[in-house]
């Protein structure tokens, strides 16, 4: 593990901080989103300076991976500017980001030429119309274009993710596992989790656990775990006959948290210690208030004592934390 000036009371080190740089989108996929949203009034969203000051400060700090997120990070105006000057500063060794994959097929190559090292694209069915459904508003031809763009770049890693619902998505496991094969991709299926209020599944119903998508995958294929990791959450297996990886991200079935290594800044610029809590640091105040970047790092620092050790979700409950998921990014 690389070394930090980072830890917290658990002994963990945090040299991976995940950016969501807005929290629009141009989906609204039903399990991130309500219908109708409000979003943050611009004022309030950290200016791309102010990003790149409190990023300078982590890798200052030791962190040595930073993951540019949403809501769509690829909407916000201007936002390759930030790209390009994270992909130059030193200390940093891997710039990623994670995409919905509507504007890759224009980004894709500025991106690779910034520094971006991977991307991991959201991609919850090979069906135009079911992923209409599931994104409200996404279009899959662009979405695919997209996703074949970036391929062409040369990215060391294009990593597709896929929420499963049960009753919703769940046909689109074998489909989705197909495509990946055949684009030579690595995907991964997360477990849905309660952030935010949905409106339009009951959460616990549609619930589908990583074991059980694991084994309509085994009904087609042989699968071995694997000890390849990511730097995130999600366990893999390999298959036998393509060198792809499929990888489950499994915050219920498994608590992966004794070994987290990450923090992440809200859009708003709330410095959050877990996804799923919401113990956080208002950084924004802190840029606002000083140009001292010793007095931001300290901030920084000091946040560390308020990570929590894990976090707990529970479906039947109305959700604990109220914030959706595109204000986190993931
Ligand atoms: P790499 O391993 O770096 O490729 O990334 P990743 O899988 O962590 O990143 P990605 O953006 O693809 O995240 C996928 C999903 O994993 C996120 O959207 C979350 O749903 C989940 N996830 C990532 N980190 C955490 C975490 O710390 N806690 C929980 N509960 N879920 C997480
Ligand atoms: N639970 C699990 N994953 C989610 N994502 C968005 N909302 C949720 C949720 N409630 C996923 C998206 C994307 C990643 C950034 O977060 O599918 O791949
Ligand atoms: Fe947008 Fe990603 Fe949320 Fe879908 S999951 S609405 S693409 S932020």
């Amino acid at each position: 593990m690389n070394s930090s000036a980072l830890v917290d009371k658990f002994g963990r080190q945090v040299n991976y901080l995940r950016i969501s740089v807005t929290d629009r989108c141009d989906f609204r996929c039903v399990y991130c989103m309500a219908e109708e949203m409000t979003f943050v009034p611009r004022e309030q969203v950290l200016s791309l300076e102010e990003i790149e000051r409190i990023a300078g400060a982590f890798v200052a700090l030791g962190v040595k991976k930073i993951r540019i997120t949403g809501g769509e990070p690829l909407i916000r105006r201007h936002v390759l500017s930030l790209f390009r000057n994270l992909g130059r500063m030193l200390g940093l060794e891997e710039l990623v980001m994670t995409s919905n994959g509507s504007q890759l097929a224009k980004m894709a190559a500025p991106l690779r030429q910034a520094g971006v090292k991977r991307i991991n694209i959201s991609l919850d069915s090979v069906d135009p119309d079911r992923f209409r459904e599931l994104t409200r508003t996404g279009d899959l031809r662009r979405v695919i274009a997209g996703i074949d763009a970036a391929r062409q770049q040369g990215f060391a890693g294009i990593k597709l993710n896929a929420v499963i619902l049960k009753g919703r998505n769940d046909e689109e496991i074998l489909p989705l596992v197909a495509f990946a094969r055949d684009r030579g991709l690595d995907l991964t299926f997360i477990e849905e989790m309660p952030l935010g209020q949905v409106d339009e599944h009951a959460r616990d119903a549609c619930f589908m656990a990583s074991q059980e998508v694991r084994k309509v995958i085994e009904s087609r294929y042989s699968l071995s775990p694997c000890t390849h990791r990511s730097g995130g959450p999600a366990r893999y297996y390999r298959f036998d006959d393509s060198p792809i990886r499929v990888g489950f991200i499994s915050p219920h079935s498994h608590n992966f948290c004794s070994d987290c290594n990450r923090v992440r800044l809200t859009a708003e610029g709330r410095l959050l210690l877990c996804l799923g809590n919401e113990h956080s640091v208002d950084l924004r105040q802190v840029v606002r208030q000083t140009e001292d970047d010793a007095e931001l790092r300290q901030a920084i620092v000091d946040a560390m004592d308020l990570k929590p050790e894990r976090h707990y979700f529970d479906l039947q409950e109305a959700p604990q934390i109220v914030r959706f998921m595109n204000m986190t990014g993931g």
